[in-house]
């Protein structure tokens, strides 16, 4: 059975990223949550998908510009439904307290918009010294923060997100899924859903790589990963992808 992971939280439920999000995917009894996570200004992590606020809060400008009292001060709830007025973006600390049930915890780290990649190290040191590290997985489509953090610790989970788009990966890892994975030291590959075949699942655990797709909405695509074996579903369907893998209701 694949693990099911809560796409930032269960964002269909609450505001994404959110602690109200993460408590919901809890209540679902979920395997594992996936965030994202930027630093700002005064190096602080934070659990944000853009790199900039004005998405998913009532404040506008990127994160790395704003010090963390500054983020703190907005609205992470109220553009979702009224009741979640008031939301909190998380502090990444926060996040891996919500942690303990869980069995895997992935957190995406995406390059700040003035290119920096030092939260990619900061991240694995915060889940050590928080006790979290036997459960993180940490993701990325950029490889170089995927190395910044096995700079750091080279027992760090590392895992390649990649989409169509990535053109050269998608052809290197076609071509040799094993080979590509050895070279950069890779736990997983977290692929696009569309990239994902049998075949491709197969010869993926017969190098020892695991496979953890995304974004896994629809219970056709469910079913078909679960049968063919995928090691976990990255879903913003949580409640769905409870009920279809482990028949809860
Ligand atoms: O980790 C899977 C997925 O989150 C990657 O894309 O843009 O939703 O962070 P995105
Ligand atoms: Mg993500």
């Amino acid at each position: 059975m694949p693990l099911v992971i809560a796409h930032r939280g269960a964002n269909r439920l609450a505001p994404e990223n959110t602690v109200a999000a993460f408590k919901k995917a809890l209540e679902l009894n979920v395997d594992g949550f996936e965030n994202d996570v930027h630093q700002t200004l005064d190096g602080r992590l934070v659990v944000c998908h853009d790199d900039a606020v004005d998405r998913t809060s009532n404040g506008t400008g990127l994160i790395c510009e704003k010090t963390f009292e500054e983020v703190r001060a907005l609205d992470f709830g109220g553009w979702f439904a009224p009741e979640f007025a008031g939301e909190k973006i998380p502090a990444l600390e926060e996040f891996f307290e919500l942690c303990g049930p869980l069995k895997v915890v992935n957190v995406e780290i995406k390059r700040a918009a003035d290119g920096s990649i030092a939260s990619a190290a900061a991240v694995v040191r915060m889940a050590r010294e928080m006790g979290v590290f036997d459960k993180l997985i940490v993701s990325s489509f950029d490889m170089d923060m995927l190395q910044a953090c096995l700079a750091e610790d080279a027992a760090t989970r590392i895992c390649f997100l990649y989409a169509p788009d990535n053109e050269e990966a998608c052809e290197a890892i076609e071509d040799d899924p094993a080979g590509f994975a050895k070279k950069y030291s890779l736990y997983a590959y977290h692929p696009f859903v569309m990239l994902v075949s049998e075949d491709y699942i197969e010869e993926c655990h017969a190098a020892g790589i695991v496979v953890n797709p995304w974004t896994i909405n629809q219970d056709h695509a469910m079913h078909m990963l679960c049968e063919w074996g995928a090691d976990g579903i990255i879903t913003d369907e949580s409640a769905l992808a409870m009920q279809l893998v482990y028949g809860q209701s």
